[in-house]
């Protein structure tokens, strides 16, 4: 057990009154696994990403960590007066940990994910998908054990997005990360996850816990899972349980 979140609450004091965000909610995450949180908006899905990096602290409950966070927030966040490489290194920098292991890190990432070509370029000279994943590898040459990711994807067209799930995916797979991800996308969140949490309206509560099992020909990514047989009865379900409100279509 990696992640292990126990009664979680969480209410924010602010000058209209009390509100009550988190209710009650427990959760675990296995080493290697990834989680997906979803739920309807505003429900209190970056409430929980934000309590569990320790930028905010919890109302009620307890988190148990074993080990250090990586966050990745829904916009990439690159400085756009650096390159590619300085903006890759900005985390180490910050923790004063730029050392010749951590550099050979980041050299071994570029060349693995095929940014090294790019890394003296500017954030601007590269497409959406390739920013994106230079926002991972700075979020891995930390050295992270979980990673946080809050909607990565949602600044991106649709099938842009696709592929870069799909890429996104399999290097948090062969890099062995535990993640937790927030999407609204529910065939996203199936694709990519072992697990899904899904929250009710806020105050959030655990509606329901899915464990993905997809019957996938040859190698399981985001793609190739969306054709597996069980894929439509996990999306009518979940569809379900988030009790989308049909007078907002
Ligand atoms: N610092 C804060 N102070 C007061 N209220 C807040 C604060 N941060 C968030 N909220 C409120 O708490 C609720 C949950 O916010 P949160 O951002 O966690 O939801 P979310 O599920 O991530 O939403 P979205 O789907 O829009 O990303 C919202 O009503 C929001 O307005
Ligand atoms: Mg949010």
């Amino acid at each position: 057990m990696i992640v292990q979140i126990k009664n979680l609450s969480m209410n924010y004091y602010t000058l209209e009154g009390e509100l009550e965000v988190l209710k009650n909610i427990n959760l675990t995450l296995e080493e290697g696994t990834i989680l997906a949180l979803v739920g309807p908006s505003g429900c209190g899905k970056s409430t929980i990403m934000n309590i569990l990096s320790g930028l905010i602290k919890p109302t009620k409950g307890s988190i148990t960590i074993n080990g250090k966070m990586g966050y990745m927030f829904q916009k990439d966040h690159l400085l756009e007066w650096r390159t590619i490489m300085e903006n890759i290194k900005i985390g180490l920098e910050i923790q004063k940990k730029l050392t010749d292991k951590s550099l050979q890190k980041i050299e071994r990432l570029l060349k693995l994910y095929g940014l090294w070509n790019f890394r003296n370029n500017y954030p601007e000279e590269l497409s959406g998908g390739m920013r994106q994943r230079v926002a991972l590898i700075r979020t891995l040459a930390i050295n992270p054990d979980i990673l946080l990711l809050d909607e990565p994807f949602s600044a991106l067209d649709y099938q842009t997005r696709l592929l870069v799930c799909d890429d996104i995916t399999k290097i948090i797979k062969k890099e062995n990360k535990t993640t937790i991800i927030v999407t609204h996308d529910i065939a996203e969140a199936i694709s990519m996850a072992d697990k899904i949490a899904v929250l009710s309206k806020r105050p959030a509560t655990i509606k329901n816990i899915h464990e993905i099992n997809l019957t996938v020909k040859g190698e399981k990514t985001p793609l190739s899972s969306r054709e597996a047989p069980e894929f439509k009865d996990y999306f009518n379900t979940i569809w379900k349980e988030l009790d989308i409100d049909e007078k907002l279509l």
